[in-house]
């Protein structure tokens, strides 16, 4: 597995938030945490990243144990976080966006600034605008391809396509499986949870800091029970 986090118990101080839940997904793989308001989903993903400390669990990246490896390390060893909100520099332009993005790297990144545009095409449109300026898709796109600077194993995406129009919700969904397509694992929180489902290799329903389901996307889809509860029917 690239990614293992098992048994996970955890929050901020107070009551767990986490009671003890199991997320993992390989290299190339589409991970989807879906689930109501409050079920732990944003927790787990820091917990991954190593944002809040675990009273209980481990967290593996490739076999080695980084549960007591520090964020900052952690994108060192190739895992890249996008939270949900202010996730771009917003008096940047998307270019220097993207070198911030390549802040551990010290070699010659223009030909991964390029990868970037192709990947996104807006954004090599909008390279010398404002980041702040664009509109909410594009300031996804950005936030993505920054985190994607470093060339990361695992990507970790907080709801990318929350507040977007569907044209651009399908923009970055595609986007999404093209990144898979490169090798890079990707664990997703969406509250688009049917559209995601629909790429997911993996889904994770969470409630109350459980897991409650865990199947293939497609098997979590045609679940009547999942799609009654959590799907809206
Ligand atoms: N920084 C924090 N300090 C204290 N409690 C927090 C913090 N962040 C989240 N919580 C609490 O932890 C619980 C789970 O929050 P979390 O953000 O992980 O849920 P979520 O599934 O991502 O929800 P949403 O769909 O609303 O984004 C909630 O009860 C929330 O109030
Ligand atoms: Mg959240």
């Amino acid at each position: 597995m690239l990614i293992k986090a098992s048994n996970i118990v955890a929050g901020y101080g107070g009551e767990p938030v986490l009671n003890g839940i199991d997320l993992s997904i390989d290299s190339g793989q589409i991970g989807v945490i879906v689930g109501p308001n409050g079920a732990g989903k944003s927790t787990a993903l820091k917990s991954v990243f190593g944002l809040i400390q675990l009273t209980q669990g481990t967290v593996s990246l490739a076999g080695d144990d980084v549960t007591h490896v520090p964020p900052d390390q952690r994108v060192s060893l190739g895992i890249s976080y996008v939270p949900q909100e202010m996730n771009i520099f917003p008096s940047l332009t998307v270019r220097e966006n993207l070198e911030m993005g390549a802040f551990i790297r010290n070699d010659d990144f223009s030909s991964v600034i390029d990868n970037m545009y192709d990947l996104f095409p807006p954004l090599k449109q909008k390279a010398t605008a404002v980041a702040g300026q664009l509109s909410g898709g594009q300031r996804q796109m950005v936030a993505i391809a920054r985190a994607l600077m470093i060339g990361p194993r695992l990507l970790l995406l907080d709801e990318p396509t929350v507040g977007l129009s569907p044209a651009f919700v399908y923009e970055i969904i595609e986007r999404i499986k093209a990144i898979a397509a490169r090798g890079v694992g990707v664990l997703i929180v969406e509250q688009n949870a049917r559209r995601a489902l629909e790429i997911a290799d993996i889904g994770f329903v969470l409630a109350a800091g459980k897991n409650l389901y865990t199947d293939s996307g497609e098997n979590l889809l045609n679940d009547p029970e999942v799609a009654k509860s959590f799907l809206g029917g």
